[in-house]
C-alpha cells in the first residue's frame, strides 16, 4: 500500500480558479495538479466566477471582529479555505498580474491575515503568453503572506488561445510536479493544520 494512502478522505485540497473562462488554459493546468492531489486527497475546484464576490471596501471592521463585514459569496469560500489542507491558486496573467477575480478574492482574505491559513500547503499556477512571472510572484507572495508552506516555485504555462496550453508539455509536467510536491509536504507534516 502507498504510504500516503492514509491521507485519503482525511484531508482536502482546493484549487481556486481565477480565470473567467471555466474551461480555459488555467483550468486545464489546475485540473492537472488537482488530479495528482486526488490520488490521496479529496479535491474541489472553486471557480470564482460562480460566486458573487465584491471588492474589499477597506472598512477595516475585521480589525475588531476578525470577520468580513461583507456578506456575499466569499463567506462560503472562507469555509472552504478553513477546511482545506492544501490550496492551489491559479490565474491567467492579465496585464502582467492576476485577474480582477483573483485579486478581489485575495483582498477579501484580509480578515484571515493573522495566521488563520497558517501551515496549510500552498501552490501557484500562472498562465499567459509572455512576461507572466509577475503573476506567479503575486500568487506566491499572497500564499506566503498568509504563512502557507510552499515547497515548489510554481507552474508557468505559456498559452494565449483557449486550448493552446495542451501544446506546452513542460507546463503540464510542472503541474504534475506541483501536485506531487504538495503531496510530499502533506505527508511530511501529516497533520491537520490548526
Ligand atoms: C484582459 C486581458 C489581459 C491579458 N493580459 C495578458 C498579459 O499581460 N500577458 C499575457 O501573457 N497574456 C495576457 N492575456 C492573455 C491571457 O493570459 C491568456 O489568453 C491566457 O491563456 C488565458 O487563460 P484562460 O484560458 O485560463 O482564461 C490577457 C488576456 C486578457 C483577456
Amino acid at each position: 500500500m502507498d504510504k500516503r494512502s492514509n491521507l485519503k478522505k482525511e484531508m482536502k485540497a482546493i484549487g481556486i480558479l481565477g480565470s473567467p473562462r471555466k474551461n480555459g488554459n488555467t483550468y486545464f493546468l489546475l485540473n492537472e495538479t488537482l488530479n495528482i492531489l486526488s490520488k490521496e486527497l479529496d479535491t474541489e475546484l472553486v471557480f470564482l466566477g460562480d460566486y458573487s464576490i465584491g471588492p474589499c471596501t477597506s472598512c477595516l471592521s475585521c480589525r475588531e471582529t476578525g470577520e468580513c463585514s461583507i456578506k456575499d459569496g466569499m463567506q462560503e469560500i472562507y469555509r472552504k479555505l478553513f477546511e482545506a489542507d492544501a490550496i492551489v491558486l491559479a490565474s491567467p496573467s492579465y496585464f502582467g498580474s492576476v485577474t480582477a477575480q483573483m485579486k478581489t478574492f485575495m483582498d477579501r482574505t484580509w480578515p484571515l491575515r493573522n495566521g488563520r491559513l497558517k501551515d496549510k500547503i500552498g501552490g501557484s499556477i500562472a498562465v499567459g503568453r509572455r512576461y507572466i512571472e509577475n503573476t506567479l510572484v503575486t500568487l506566491n507572495t499572497f500564499l506566503l503572506r498568509h504563512r502557507l508552506i510552499i515547497g515548489h516555485r510554481g507552474v508557468l504555462g505559456y498559452a494565449f488561445e483557449k486550448g493552446e496550453i495542451t501544446k506546452d508539455p513542460e507546463a503540464i509536467k510542472m503541474a504534475h510536479e506541483l501536485g506531487e510536491r504538495m503531496l510530499e509536504l502533506l505527508q511530511k507534516f501529516n497533520r491537520k493544520p490548526t
